[in-house]
């Protein structure tokens, strides 16, 4: 990479890690600042991975910023540059690469940081980014090794025993998969003729036709996504509206629908006869689902935006996928922003508001009517005890066994429920669960 492309990558970087910090998401943060000033559109994907793993490794970048300027009250408008400066700093191999960042880095501080940027600079090559105190507790010794809040090692030691837990806290990507989209291949989900020579860069998933694994980047596939012949979609995600076994001309309710990923699916599944209407209160997000949806050739669906919690929606749904926002444990690893801020009041808050959707969602199912509540979340608060506090409670709704040849039961007893787990399944951290009105 030029010297001018570093510095256009860190300050692209830089001013997303800004975003974030204020609440964006990773992609989206890079995609805004992308399209508002198109020098840095050539950046986009290295800033991004720069902007990923500063945030995976922001736990031991923060100990050695804290080490390096001791006396600071760290700003939110410094501790990100200071975060990016030193996972270069740490990544760099040899002298001139790190000249080479050292200046890139210059470039893009603004000059009342520089004096505090060199002390930094002067301090991180000397420090020992793994060194354990001697006083950690095992969890806080293997949140430092993997990167996770100590709590979160915790409970996934309760969850699942230590080693079992250890791989999963030490996955750190999963394959990401691409499904052909039939509504823009003429029914089929065999290869459209025009993508036969990249075919070298997919291997089929057996179970699903028109599944694969992308081996490579999606780039290569560009022209393609934007004639809509292919979904990229986690296979978790692409399950989870299968298990709901939508099928044509029924009617389906589809709740925190943005960006979209489930409705194409449905309709997909639906060969886009029937009815969706897709509901998510985020006016931009709702956006994107329009761009995705027409994209991907859908016919059958309505956006609607507003709350699921008290939903203004007429009429009766032969099905209704939820699928509400959580606190993303299960895709940590492409959201890494979303670990730093797990705590057992985020948890308690999603699984109330999950609840919430369940129960305005259920006077709207018809009789023998099916439910799909899913999140990409591994807690059992936002899942299985969601699940069984609303069986409680509507005793006209039992769990329909699903996907069988998926993943893992249910745990606390919803042995009929799916878990999805990346270390085991190399899918997203998904949870999966199937409700029909009984008589
Ligand atoms: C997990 S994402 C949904 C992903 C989507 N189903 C897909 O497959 O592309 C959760 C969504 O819930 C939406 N959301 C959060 N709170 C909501 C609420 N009270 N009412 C409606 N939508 C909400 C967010 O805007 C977000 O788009």
């Amino acid at each position: 990479m030029s010297g001018a492309d570093l510095s256009s990558t860190v300050k692209l970087a830089y001013r997303a890690l800004r975003l974030v910090a204020k609440g964006a998401s990773e992609r989206s943060a890079i995609q805004q600042l992308a399209t508002s000033d198109p020098n840095l559109a050539n950046v986009k994907h290295e800033s991004l991975d720069l902007v990923l793993t500063t945030l995976r490794n922001q736990d031991v970048l923060d100990r050695i910023v804290q080490d390096a300027l001791p006396n600071e009250i760290l700003a939110a408008k410094t501790l990100p540059l200071f975060r990016l400066a030193t996972q270069l700093l740490m990544k760099a191999h040899g002298k001139d690469d790190v000249r080479r960042k050292e200046r890139g880095l210059r470039n893009v501080t603004p000059v009342e940081y520089l004096p505090r940027l060199e002390i930094l600079l002067g301090s991180v090559l000397g420090h020992d980014p793994y060194r354990i105190p001697s006083t950690a507790t095992d969890a806080e010794r293997v949140a430092l090794e993997t990167h996770h809040p100590a709590l979160w090692v915790e409970y996934c030691f309760r969850l699942l025993g230590r080693s079992e837990a250890i791989k999963l806290l030490s996955t750190d990507s999963r394959p990401r998969y691409i499904r052909v989209n039939p509504l823009m291949n003429r029914g089929r989900t065999t290869l459209p003729a025009q993508a036969k020579r990249l075919a070298g860069k997919l291997t089929r998933v057996p179970s699903d036709p028109g599944v694969y694994l992308l081996n490579g980047s999606p780039s290569e596939f560009s022209a393609f996504f934007s004639q809509g012949l292919f979904q990229m979609q986690d296979f978790a995600s692409y399950l989870a509206v299968k298990a709901g076994g939508p099928e044509p001309g029924e009617t389906v309710l589809d709740l925190c629908a943005a960006p979209g990923a489930k409705t194409a699916t449905l309709a997909q599944f639906m060969k886009n006869r029937g009815k969706i209407v897709s509901v998510d209160y985020s006016q931009s997000r709702m956006e994107a689902w329009k761009r995705e949806t027409s994209r991907l050739g859908v016919k059958i669906a309505e956006p609607v935006i507003g709350d699921a919690a008290r939903l203004a929606v007429h009429g009766t749904f032969d099905l209704i996928i939820i699928d509400p926002p959580c606190t993303g444990t299960g895709v940590f690893d492409m959201n890494p922003r979303m670990k730093w801020h797990l705590s057992p009041k985020s948890l308690e808050r999603y699984a109330s508001l999950q609840q919430q959707f369940m129960d305005a969602a259920t006077p709207l199912v018809a009789e023998e009517g099916r439910i799909l509540y899913c999140t990409c979340s591994i807690a059992v608060e936002e899942n299985e005890q969601v699940v069984s506090t609303f069986l409680k409670s509507h005793a006209d709704f039992e769990i329909c066994p699903i996907l069988g040849e998926y993943g893992s039961p249910g745990l606390k007893g919803l042995t009929d429920c799916r878990r999805l787990f990346p270390h085991r399944d190399r899918t997203a951290g998904y949870f999966i669960s199937l409700m029909q009105r009984t008589n």
